[in-house]
């Protein structure tokens, strides 16, 4: 417990972080009060900026992903997709499902050699990696619930494009190290390329980027799904072996689903549905966790660390066998998070030892990973809350940018069952729930989630990181409510994870070494890695004093209105 509480004292409330005029501000403490927490300072300010100008917290979060497409190009998008949970302060939940979907042309064994073989290289990097984006229709689905009109929520995005901004020596070291893989997969030099290495404090202005914003902001949905943008979209496509018509940008649709609800310890949690598998799992694995009354222990303790590790494996290999589109799948939702599934899911727990993960699924596996996606929390003083997680799927998602546009497409296809029991970039396995076919939607993981305590948002938390997006949100909500941990702590302090396939068990740096050793007397294996995700987290006590934290393993940032 002890260096618990150093790290609670290390950790600043407030930091300021100069990189030329961006400010990184981690934490903020206030009351009546908008705030915004996102993966950038610049892409927060937007944000923040917005409420001021009267918006509320739709607005908000229109401005702040249309700011993190400009300043956080490695993953916020307009080239990308993802999924919005919103509540408004008159009670009123909904998702919004603007994932990407595959091209009419696509099919189920489109990533397959002759001899049947899977060519992973295909589905993740280039031009036919890429699903038909949503993320446009996704904001512009979201002006249903916001107050002002899509020009002004668009306009610092535009600035930001225009005028440029300095990069801080993350996104510089970033851009320096993924410069052969943009010449790979690019014909031209893009705008992200130059002679000499980036540095913090360069100035990086994207005129082509700009342009296309113009575009959205004059011709709305049309000015990306149809006319220059679509033409220059297909035109990149052609450039390659792309497959994505201008039927396909044409006929995009925005879904709006029934948000996940379920009963945690008195809290509504609500969370995204099929097709992402986090609202299920994250439901799954706090049931079966509570089956064990996790509260009772320690966090990041080897008794609770082991109770959750074993929730997380056996939600996984649930992943793999039951979850995709629910338009193309029967959707066993009900099944999956119903207390008597679980409780026999349960059974073959062992306090003592590792459960070998093929006594609890099918299908076999190895492993590959990589963690790009986003997240924003916001809260407005009238009370209204939106989580939203957004994707390129991998780093700069393609890694091709469409030329003359300025923006990375996804790599979406790849979170596909490409072919059953191969892993996608994340070492997920799948089958025949999520394979390929036109017009499917990708399984995901991403898990923007609100916590309600009677009726009023609680906790507004989301990460980036992949198929350890659920396990990450999970491990945050159960130190807020079963530990007791300050915000800080439940989004700063090491976190783990496992997926059922592969069996190892990651942890990230700082974990508690007396923990890992005894998890390995128990037959873990464990895989040592830096950084697991990147939470942002708003959490309001019922005075209606927030907290709002970024991630400290980022350049995230917290602003307020
Ligand atoms: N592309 C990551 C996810 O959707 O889970």
């Amino acid at each position: 417990m002890k260096k618990f509480l150093f790290l609670f004292f290390w950790l600043p409330l407030v930091t300021f972080a100069q990189f030329t005029d961006i400010n990184i501000i981690k934490e903020i403490h206030t009351k009546d009060k908008g705030l915004v927490v996102s993966a950038h300072p610049l892409a927060s300010e937007a944000g923040a900026k917005i409420m001021k100008m009267g918006g509320n917290a739709f607005d908000a979060v229109i401005a702040t992903q249309y700011a993190l497409a400009v300043v956080y190009p490695q993953a916020g998008n307009i080239g990308g997709g993802g999924f919005l949970v919103g509540v408004k302060n008159n009670g009123e939940k909904f998702t919004l499902d603007f994932r990407e979907t595959a091209p009419e042309r696509a099919s189920r064994d489109m990533y397959l050699d002759k001899n049947g073989r899977a060519n992973t290289d295909l589905s993740q990097n280039g031009r036919l990696a890429v699903g038909v984006p949503g993320s446009v229709a996704g904001f512009f689905a979201t002006l249903k619930y916001a107050k002002l009109p899509m020009e002004k929520l668009i306009q610092p995005a535009i600035d930001l494009a225009d005028n440029g901004f300095a990069l801080t020596e993350k996104e510089a070291n970033l851009l320096n190290s993924e410069s052969k893989n943009f010449d790979e997969y690019n014909r031209k030099t893009t705008v992200f390329q130059k002679n000499l290495p980036w540095k913090a404090g360069d100035i990086l202005v994207q005129k082509d980027l700009a342009e296309t914003l113009r575009r959205i902001q004059k011709s709305g949905m049309k000015g990306f799904y149809e006319g220059e943008t679509a033409q220059l979209i297909t035109a990149e496509m052609n450039r390659g072996n792309g497959i994505i018509t201008l039927n396909d940008l044409k006929n995009y649709r925005v879904a709006e689903r029934k948000p996940l609800i379920f009963n945690y310890k008195g809290h509504e949690i609500m969370s995204m549905p099929l097709p992402s598998s986090g609202g299920i799992l994250l439901a799954q694995m706090l049931t079966m966790s509570g089956f064990e009354n996790i509260g009772k222990y320690q966090h990041n303790s080897t008794a609770a660390t082991q109770i959750m590790i074993e929730a997380e494996r056996r939600a996984f290999a649930d992943r793999a066998e039951f979850m995709g589109d629910p338009s193309f799948i029967t959707d066993m939702t009900e099944m999956l998070i119903s207390r008597d599934y679980l409780q026999n899911r349960w059974k073959t727990f062992n306090k003592n030892s590792a459960t070998p993960s093929a006594a609890v699924g099918k299908i076999t596996a190895q492993q590959s990973e990589s963690t790009e996606t986003t997240h924003i929390s916001i809260i407005d003083k009238e009370g209204n809350a939106v989580a939203v997680t957004t994707t390129l799927n991998g780093l700069y998602g393609s890694k091709v940018m469409v030329s003359g546009a300025g923006f990375f497409l996804n790599n979406e296809m790849d979170d596909f069952s490409v072919k059953p029991g191969v892993p996608n970039m994340f070492g997920a396995v799948g089958g025949e729930a999520n394979s390929i076919q036109p017009g499917k939607r990708m399984l995901s993981s991403m898990t923007p989630t609100i916590v309600l305590k009677n009726s009023k948002p609680y906790i507004i938390v989301g990460t980036p990181g992949g198929t350890t997006i659920p396990t990450s949100v999970y491990q945050s909500v159960v130190n807020t409510i079963d530990f007791g941990l300050s915000p800080n702590m439940s989004v700063n302090m090491p976190k783990f994870h496992h997926q059922w396939l592969p069996e190892s068990v990651m942890v990230e740096k700082g974990f508690p070494e007396t923990t890992i050793a005894d998890l390995e007397k128990m037959n873990y294996k464990i895989e040592r890695v830096q950084q697991i995700g990147r939470t942002e987290m708003i959490v309001i006590d019922e005075n209606g004093n927030a907290v709002a934290v970024a991630d400290g393993r980022g350049d995230d940032s917290v602003a307020a209105e």
